[in-house]
């Protein structure tokens, strides 16, 4: 909210007095929450596009080599953006996707599905998902991470919120290897919270990462939030993205060719800590998503929730929420809620791409059944 008045006002005064060349608002920026006047001098400024028809599935879904010659990892120099991701950021670090980190949708796609050979349908779910949320919807660009700057002021603006940081829309509590929001870091690796991600993999894995550890860590980072952060919130959607991240390193970051569902800590230190492939890696040997989430999640069923009165130890579930019996309603409330909440009033291009977008979306969980809703109508 701070961030979002600094961004009116410094966008206001800019407009008054014109001051244009030195104004670079980065074309990934998030246009998310900003008031109608800002949008008016802010989307002329923006190199507009028509978004495209994502890419389809794989051709080829089996699994093959990765970390191939053609892809060898690079780390980020400054000015590239990482975030709190290690499945993008290792895509990143490889050039499957750019490597300042910033990408269209359909590169997202393409690159988790040809790098990590992540389903299509929930390639388009969770990307565009994110993109709405995250990602300019007027020039067809989300960064991985990182809050921005408005640059080339003197002095310097503060920063805006964009990318996959921003918190509470799509990142957000109880990550097994980033921090909460509320203690100031919530994207780069955290070396204390990877020491335990080790020790409950020997405890309940025997010193590998799988289905078990999974549950067990999941359980155990929602308590250490509720019991130390005032601000915890875990509804929907991070109620859903929590117990679907912790079966990505099973489901992604296992080597191809094994047929066990462990990942070692030396596989699971690359990707998390140093978004890196391991060496000779190959990427899963069938389309993956989620799999393995009913066991995560039904060791310690947790109802969707949050800490209340900004107090410890006082969480309350939430039954307006989605929950894993309510999947239509993470839909629903997504677009109606969230999305609505961003962008209550969008006009012209922005409300067109909104309406793609949407519709991108919600085809990635067509075969779920659920209603498709169209709040700014339809092209
Ligand atoms: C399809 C596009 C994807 C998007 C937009 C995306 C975005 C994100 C975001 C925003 C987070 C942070 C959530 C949080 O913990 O607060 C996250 C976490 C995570 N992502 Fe992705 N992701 C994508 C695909 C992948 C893929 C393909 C993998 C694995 C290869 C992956 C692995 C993970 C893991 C393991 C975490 C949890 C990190 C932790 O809890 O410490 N993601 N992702
Ligand atoms: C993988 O590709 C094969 C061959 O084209 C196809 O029959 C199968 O349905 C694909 N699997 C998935 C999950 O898309
Ligand atoms: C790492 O996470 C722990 C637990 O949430 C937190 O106390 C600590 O401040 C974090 N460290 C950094 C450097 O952010
Ligand atoms: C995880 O590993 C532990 C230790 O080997 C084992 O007892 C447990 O059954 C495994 N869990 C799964 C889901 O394979
Ligand atoms: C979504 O919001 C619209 C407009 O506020 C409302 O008419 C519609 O009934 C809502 N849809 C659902 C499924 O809640």
């Amino acid at each position: 909210m701070i961030s979002q008045s600094f961004v009116s006002l410094t966008v206001l005064l800019l407009g008054l007095v014109n001051l244009s060349p030195a104004f670079a608002f980065p074309q990934y920026g998030s246009l998310a929450g900003l008031s109608a006047r800002d949008l008016n001098v802010l989307i002329p400024r923006l190199n507009e596009v028509d978004p495209p028809t994502p890419p389809g599935p794989l051709a080829y879904n089996g699994t093959k080599l990765v970390h191939d010659d053609a892809h060898p990892f690079k780390a980020p120099e400054q000015g590239d953006i990482r975030g709190p991701c290690p499945g993008l950021n290792t895509l990143a670090n490889h050039g499957y996707l750019p490597h300042n980190g910033v990408a269209t949708p359909s590169q997202i796609i393409e690159a988790v599905q040809e790098g990590f050979n992540m389903e299509h349908a929930t390639a388009l779910f969770v990307t565009y998902a994110a993109h709405l949320v995250d990602g300019n919807l007027v020039t067809d660009l989300l960064s991985i991470g990182e809050k921005t700057g408005l640059t080339g002021l003197d002095p310097p603006a503060p920063a805006i919120v964009g990318g996959l940081n921003t918190h509470a829309v799509f990142e957000g509590d109880a990550s097994m290897t980033r921090a909460d929001f509320f203690f100031g870091d919530n994207h780069n690796f955290n070396q204390t919270l990877f020491d335990q991600f080790v020790d409950f993999s020997n405890r309940f894995g025997g010193g590998f990462y799988n289905y078990t550890v999974a549950a067990e860590l999941r359980f155990q980072r929602i308590q250490e939030s509720i019991a130390t952060n005032p601000q915890f919130s875990f509804i929907s959607p991070r109620f859903f993205t929590a117990y679907a991240e912790s079966t990505f390193p099973v489901n992604f970051f296992v080597d191809g060719r094994s047929t066990e569902k462990k990942l070692d800590m030396e596989a699971a230190t690359s990707f998390i800590r140093d978004g890196k492939y391991p060496q000779d890696f190959h990427r899963a040997a069938q389309p993956s998503s989620t799999e393995g989430i009913d066991i995560v999640a039904s060791a310690h069923p947790v109802a969707p929730g949050e800490n209340r009165d900004g107090k410890i130890n006082n969480y309350v579930p939430d039954p307006t929420s989605a929950d894993f019996s309510t999947f239509c309603l993470l839909y629903t409330n997504f677009v109606n809620q969230t999305i609505g909440g961003l962008y209550p009033n969008p006009t012209g291009v922005l409300r067109r791409n909104l309406i793609k977008n949407l519709r991108f979306f919600y085809s990635g969980i067509a075969d779920a059944g659920c209603e498709e809703l169209f709040p700014y109508g339809q092209l």
